[in-house]
């Protein structure tokens, strides 16, 4: 079931998750863990970020999304995460929506172009959400590199 309103007793928080917040989210659903620079400078270079919050500890994330753009045309979703306790309650659908709104109002006007890595757990939310599989016209490559941290 996917729904377009948030579930009672949580808030919708347009920004970031606090660099701890962030870290721990993205370990305890199981996405590959994220050092504390790594984390600052993804959230700093982030270009739209949502999260889900309880009402009663509205900083506190348990969900959130992130999108990594030119504010052109080109744009990613990233960190599609939900802490497992709080997962299969409509939060990620939440997020996605929101993150997809955000692209469409304020991308630029024509069409844009929204691209992800889809892991399992995700898949259907995203085919859902109007996501297609890019095989065979397009095939997703990745390569992973040793980042230095110098930023002079
Ligand atoms: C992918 C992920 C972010 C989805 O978050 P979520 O908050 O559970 O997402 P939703 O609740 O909106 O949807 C998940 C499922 O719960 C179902 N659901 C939503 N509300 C529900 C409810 N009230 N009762 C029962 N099921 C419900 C949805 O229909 C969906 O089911 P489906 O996948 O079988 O279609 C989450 O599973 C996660 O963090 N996974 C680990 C990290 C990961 O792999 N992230 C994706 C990287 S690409």
């Amino acid at each position: 079931m996917a729904t377009n309103s948030l579930a009672a007793g949580y808030v919708l928080v347009e920004g970031y998750p606090s660099v701890e917040d962030y870290r721990n989210l993205r370990e305890q659903s199981g996405l590959s863990p994220r050092n504390e620079e790594q984390a600052t400078k993804s959230i700093a270079g982030s270009w739209y970020g949502v999260y889900i919050a309880e009402e009663t500890a509205p900083t506190k994330a348990v969900a959130m999304g992130r999108v990594i753009g030119d504010g052109g045309w080109y744009f990613i979703i990233a960190d599609m995460a939900t802490l497992p306790a709080h997962q299969r309650k409509g939060l990620g659908d939440v997020v996605l929506k929101k993150l997809l709104a955000e692209i469409e109002r304020r991308a630029a006007e024509g069409q844009a172009y929204v691209t992800l890595g889809a892991d399992p757990p995700g898949r259907k939310l995203y085919m859902k959400n109007g996501f297609q599989d890019t095989m065979p016209d397009t095939m997703g490559m990745e390569r992973h590199v040793q980042g230095q941290g110098q930023d002079q």
